[in-house]
């Protein structure tokens, strides 16, 4: 029998960033992380099991990409396993955003497919459970699975079953606006899981990053628990630098940053300076993530329209968590 469901999952950045991986091969993350689930960046991604196919299939924005099977058949797997099913499934997923451009298509992507999965199997997992198989696929996609503010424990377990993401606030007990400005939609040069790799094999600051982590993440917990602004702007930018600083320095480097997007910092951290609630983040690419009050929203997103080399300005508030939905079979 054919069995088929839908989801969209939305995109996430971190606030304070997961850089690094632990030993073993279950996707574990080296650190915890803290995120913001952002509503209007997402992927929808329909999962069809259908006995007639010999193996899976993705579909990525209208391409055939089986270069991505590697790691959609490992989250597929795991879930097959649960339900006792050996049916292979044809996975069409689609971003309405530049993906693998730094803006975490791996993340919703990687929550669509679990939670359409997990529904087309009949399978009714926790939301933590979801959230242990997400990262299976990408680190980040562990988050997506929440809305509003998460949180990544990176676990001791050897199995990895202490290692997934968990609310830690509502996103309207704290709404938060974010203005994204693209600096470039070419695929990233460098995929994050193999800079990560690079980093803690050849960069001089990886350690220092690793021991500085657990203070960023207290620092950062407190700042949510106190809607304290100007709190998380200081450590979600160290958390940042951070990041990048350790990256840069590995061998060979890793700069994630064009030149848009250090003007665009100078230009936030000026903002600020002056009053406008708005703290800058930048992923695995070079783009820039302003998260700000929502009445700063106009004039952070004016100020960052106005750079030149910003190619693309989108808008968004915080979202909620994967949806799923069943098709009829
Ligand atoms: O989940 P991955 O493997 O795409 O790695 C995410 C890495 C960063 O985006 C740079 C940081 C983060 O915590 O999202």
């Amino acid at each position: 029998m054919i069995k088929a469901a839908t989801a969209r999952a939305r995109s996430n950045i971190a606030l304070v960033k997961y850089w690094g991986k632990a030993e073993g091969t279950l996707n574990v993350p080296a650190v915890g992380s803290i995120s913001i689930t952002l509503d209007a960046l997402w992927s929808d991604t329909e999962v069809v099991f259908d006995p007639a196919l010999e193996t899976d299939a993705l579909v990525l924005d209208g391409e055939r990409r089986p270069d991505g099977l590697v790691r959609v058949s490992a989250c597929l797997d795991i879930l097959r396993e649960l339900a006792g099913v050996g049916t292979r499934a044809a996975v069409v997923s689609s971003n309405n955003f530049p993906t693998g451009a730094g803006l975490a298509s791996s993340a919703s992507g990687f929550a669509a497919l679990v939670g359409a999965a997990a529904r087309a199997l009949g399978l009714q997992l926790e939301p933590r459970q979801l959230s242990i198989i997400a990262r299976r696929g990408s680190g980040s996609a562990a988050r997506s699975i929440f809305g509003g503010f998460v949180e990544m424990h990176a676990g001791a377990a050897p199995d990895g079953l202490d290692s997934y993401a968990e609310p830690l606030l509502a996103g309207k007990e704290w709404p938060l606006d974010i203005v994204v400005a693209v600096t470039s939609t070419g695929e990233k040069a460098v995929a994050s899981g193999s800079g990560m790799r690079r980093s803690a094999r050849s960069s001089p600051y990886h350690a220092a990053w690793l021991k500085t982590h657990q203070a960023d993440m207290a620092l950062c917990r407190q700042a949510i628990r106190t809607r304290d602004f100007e709190a998380l702007a200081q450590v979600a930018e160290a958390s940042c630098l951070k990041m990048h600083a350790a990256a840069m320095a590995a061998v060979p480097a890793l700069i994630y940053f064009n030149g848009v997007t250090v003007e665009c910092i100078g230009r936030i951290r000026q903002l600020r300076k002056s009053g406008v609630a708005v703290l800058f983040t930048v992923d695995a690419g070079p783009q820039i993530k302003a998260v700000c009050a929502p009445d700063a929203r106009a004039a952070v997103r004016d100020a960052l329209a106005d750079m030149p080399g910003v190619v693309q300005i989108i808008e968004t508030g915080l979202g909620p968590g994967v949806e799923t939905r069943a098709c009829p079979s």
